[in-house]
């Protein structure tokens, strides 16, 4: 591979670096572009920028290849459990068992929230969103926690990386409780991360839930599932936040707000309104997707920015979905609905020539309907799995001496130099009184 790129821009030529990456992927460098020819250079969506060198994660989008730290994400699905890989993709190697054990218990240890927190929660409308709630205590989390923005060196942020990953399924767990009017429940110390948070959904005072190990299981997959995946739209927005120098956890509040929309994390609750939307109109697969190809709508859990192919972690979830499903002992139209809408979509050629494969939110709806989960809290559960990813870029671009602030240039396209010719500010100093105040109607 070449080791620089000729530019011609009109009777200039130049020489770009390239930059091979680990896994050959070549990179044409053109921070010097705009000096040397007062050029720049428009991608609309970033979809062909590079914005950083990451070590963290690798994906093959057309061979569908995902890997945390170099391993990939099956083999970590079939041994790993949430946390381990947590650590994995935080600090860069699986960790040796002390140090784990030190990182799962202070991950619980800090799953407790300030109890000051518990007013806020009740401030917010039963109806208000999860997710919104989930920001906004993400970045309260700073006003009762300062040891949050005191991220100095490593040491601390290992401490304060484990805080957070305690402290954001508490944070989610109680806004789920408060929007059902139940009270909180408080955090137990002797059981696991998801069996933990199981217990703080689903217990009441005097009820005590207590987690088949088999569901634990399969919730601690779907997080480890979502753990990270690169450049995507909320992490490049975590990414963007902090390039500024906001704290960690002003940062990933960011995260959860980009991640918030249906075509991100939002699509694992659309994915589920369509296929009860299918169920409810009594529409058979083949119109439905009569309707897709008619543009009329899209087919939720289908295609991705990146891959051109089957999203690694959709096959891991589908086989998850059918053993949680036969451990509960349940039968779910929905999941027959999705298994024939994919089967149907894949042998279909408007699918096949857009490459238009099932994500891992087609399936992950499916598993969280199963445990009881409600719809608003679907995309707080991509949250709280995404949370080691927001971590790791965060610390990744934090510690890097050579980190800028992330500053994209536009090509304006909007009206030319034009004067300002009137004025009611030359008339009247401050802002016309409105119709209303000033009693005079329309008319
Ligand atoms: N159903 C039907 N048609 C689709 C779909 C879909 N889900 N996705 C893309 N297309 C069509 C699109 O209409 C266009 O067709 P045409 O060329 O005739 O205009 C073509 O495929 C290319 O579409 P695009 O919008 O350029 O594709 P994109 O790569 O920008 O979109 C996407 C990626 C994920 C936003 C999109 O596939 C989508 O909206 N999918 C449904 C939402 C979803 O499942 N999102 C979860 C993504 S995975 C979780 C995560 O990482 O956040």
């Amino acid at each position: 591979m070449p080791n620089v790129a000729h530019l011609q821009v009109g009777d200039q030529s130049l020489e770009l670096p390239v930059i091979i990456g680990s896994e050959d992927e070549p990179a044409i460098d053109i921070a010097t572009l705009r000096a040397k020819t007062g050029y720049i250079t428009l991608d609309d969506g970033f979809r062909n920028t590079g914005a950083c060198q990451s070590r963290i994660c690798f994906i093959d989008g057309d061979k569908g290849i995902l890997r945390y730290r170099g391993i990939p994400i099956e083999e970590l699905a079939e041994r790993s459990s949430f946390l381990e890989t947590a650590y994995l993709i935080i600090f860069g190697d699986l960790p040796e068992l002390a140090e784990f054990r030190h990182f799962c218990d202070h991950v619980r240890e800090n799953m407790m929230l300030h109890e000051e927190m518990r007013h806020h929660f009740e401030a917010f409308p039963p109806s208000a969103p999860p997710m919104a709630i989930l920001s906004a205590m993400i970045n309260a989390l700073s006003c009762f926690h300062p040891e949050l923005l005191q991220i100095e060196d490593e040491e601390t942020f290992h401490e304060v990386a484990a805080h957070l990953i305690g402290k954001v399924s508490t944070l989610a767990a109680f806004a789920y409780k408060f929007s059902v009017g139940q009270p909180a429940m408080y955090p137990r110390p002797d059981v696991d991360y998801c069996s933990n948070f199981l217990h703080m959904m689903f217990s009441r005072p005097y009820a005590e839930y207590h987690a088949d190990p088999e569901i634990a299981r399969a919730l601690d997959l779907l997080l480890l599932l979502h753990a990270e995946h690169e450049q995507n739209c909320s992490t490049s927005t975590v990414r963007m936040v902090g390039s500024s120098g906001a704290s960690l956890s002003a940062s990933v509040a960011a995260g959860v707000c980009a991640l918030w929309g249906p075509a991100h994390g939002g699509a694992n609750v659309a994915v589920i309104e369509q296929l009860e939307q299918i169920v409810r109109e009594k529409v058979s697969v083949d119109t439905f997707l009569e309707r897709v190809k008619r543009h009329e709508t899209r087919l939720m859990g289908f295609g991705h920015a990146v891959y051109r192919n089957f999203d690694p972690r959709a096959k891991v979830i589908k086989t998850a979905a059918d053993r949680v499903l036969k451990i509960l002992n349940r039968q779910d139209a929905l999941l027959d609905i999705a298994k024939e809408l994919e089967e149907k979509a894949l042998a279909d050629d408007y699918f096949a020539s857009r490459k238009l494969y099932p994500n891992v939110d087609f399936y992950s709806g499916v598993i969280l309907r199963a445990l009881g989960v409600p719809h608003s809290m679907f995309t707080v559960m991509f949250a709280i799995g995404r949370m080691p990813g927001w971590i790791a870029h965060w610390c990744e671009m934090h510690f890097d001496p050579s980190m800028r602030i992330s500053r994209p240039r536009q090509v304006y396209v909007g009206a030319p130099l034009r004067h300002y010719i009137y004025s009611f500010a030359e008339r009247t100093p401050c802002e016309p009184a409105s119709a209303a105040a000033s009693g005079t109607t329309a008319g």
